[in-house]
């Protein structure tokens, strides 16, 4: 039986994670939160889990309010100490035990710059003309090896994080993901979720406006964990995985898919991003390709599982 230690268990990802793992007799399942272990203290996060000595760690804490941090300087060192720092001494202390770590991070350690992936030839292309069939077929966005460049300070955090694993542990499955939803979590720093918040709405309003902009891909929180597993029963290489469900939708077609699921008849008016300020700049396409692992179900399949539980 394998020991495996989730932390952030009772976050959006994490309580998904442990029923995944819980589903399956050979693994024997610890869930941490943060009344269990403060992940941003070192000798804490080396004793504890020199404690259980588990074989798989699984880091599923994370600091996400992506807005507090860029208007706070005390949530940004927060958000330093969590997303950047905890994930260094998650990786001395998993490498210690011979353990194999799984770290998440976002799309937002992207720019977003479309014109960037525009211009790039698509592999296999060995001229540079736009009509042959390779530029009509790939899939535009970043790859697992891309550049990165955040342009907030969450996105910021979030790579400083990647950084330390990479820098403290070969065995790491390091997996980028963007715009969860599934079952809110009831920890202290709930954040809700895009779909949850514009229910609320649609239930309140006759009309909402949604950004038609910051195309990137959803992530239905039991899939993730779903996908995790495979990727540690199957022993797929280590490195980098980008895993988000199939398709990729600004938020404005994701809310009128949504207000469509759910028979809601509140009007949809899509805006600019510049109609809605908020403190933290949002890369403006932030589709994370996948070249690595068979492909998660299309979102809109997704969110119709999601509202079919929630009921
Ligand atoms: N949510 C998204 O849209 C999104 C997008 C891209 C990437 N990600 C990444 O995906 C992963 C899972 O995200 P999620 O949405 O499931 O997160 P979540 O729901 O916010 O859960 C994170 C959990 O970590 C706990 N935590 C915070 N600080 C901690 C500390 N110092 N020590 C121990 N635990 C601590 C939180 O507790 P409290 O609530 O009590 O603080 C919470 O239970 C994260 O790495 C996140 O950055 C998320």
């Amino acid at each position: 039986m394998k020991k495996i230690l989730i932390i952030g268990a009772k976050g959006m990802l994490g309580q998904e994670l442990v029923k995944v793992f819980k589903s399956d007799k050979d693994y024997k399942v610890i869930g941490w939160d943060k009344s269990d272990i403060d992940i941003t203290r070192e000798k804490e996060v080396d004793k504890k889990i020199g404690i259980i000595k588990p074989e798989v760690i699984i880091n599923a804490a994370a600091y996400n309010a992506v807005d507090k941090c860029e208007e706070s300087k005390k949530e940004f060192e927060l958000a330093k100490k969590v997303n950047g720092l905890a994930p260094g001494y998650l990786a001395k202390a998993t490498k210690k035990q011979k353990a194999i770590l799984v770290h998440y991070s976002s799309d937002y350690v992207f720019d977003g710059d479309f014109e960037k992936i525009l211009a790039r030839e698509p592999q296999g292309c060995t001229h540079s003309c736009a009509t042959c069939g390779l530029h009509n077929n790939q899939e535009l966005g970043f790859c697992e090896d891309d550049q990165s460049n955040p342009i907030n300070k969450y996105g910021e955090t979030k790579l400083r994080g990647e950084k330390e694993v990479a820098k403290n542990i070969k065995n790491y499955y390091l997996i980028r993901t963007s715009k969860i939803f599934g079952k809110p979590s009831k920890t202290e720093g709930a954040k809700k979720s895009f779909f949850e918040v514009m229910l609320a709405a649609g239930k309140k309003n006759k009309e909402v406006k949604a950004v038609d902009e910051e195309t990137s891909c959803f992530t239905y929180a039991p899939d993730l964990a779903k996908k995790t597993k495979e990727i540690i029963d199957a022993q797929k290489p280590y490195g980098i995985y980008h895993v988000t469900n199939s398709g990729s939708p600004t938020w404005f077609e994701a809310c009128q898919e949504l207000y469509k699921l759910a028979k809601i008849k509140t009007k949809v008016t899509p805006v600019s991003g510049d109609e809605f300020p908020r403190p933290a700049a949002r890369p403006f396409y932030s589709v994370l390709v996948n070249t690595k692992l068979n492909p998660l179900r299309d979102w809109k399949e997704a969110l119709k599982e999601y509202l079919k539980n929630k009921k």
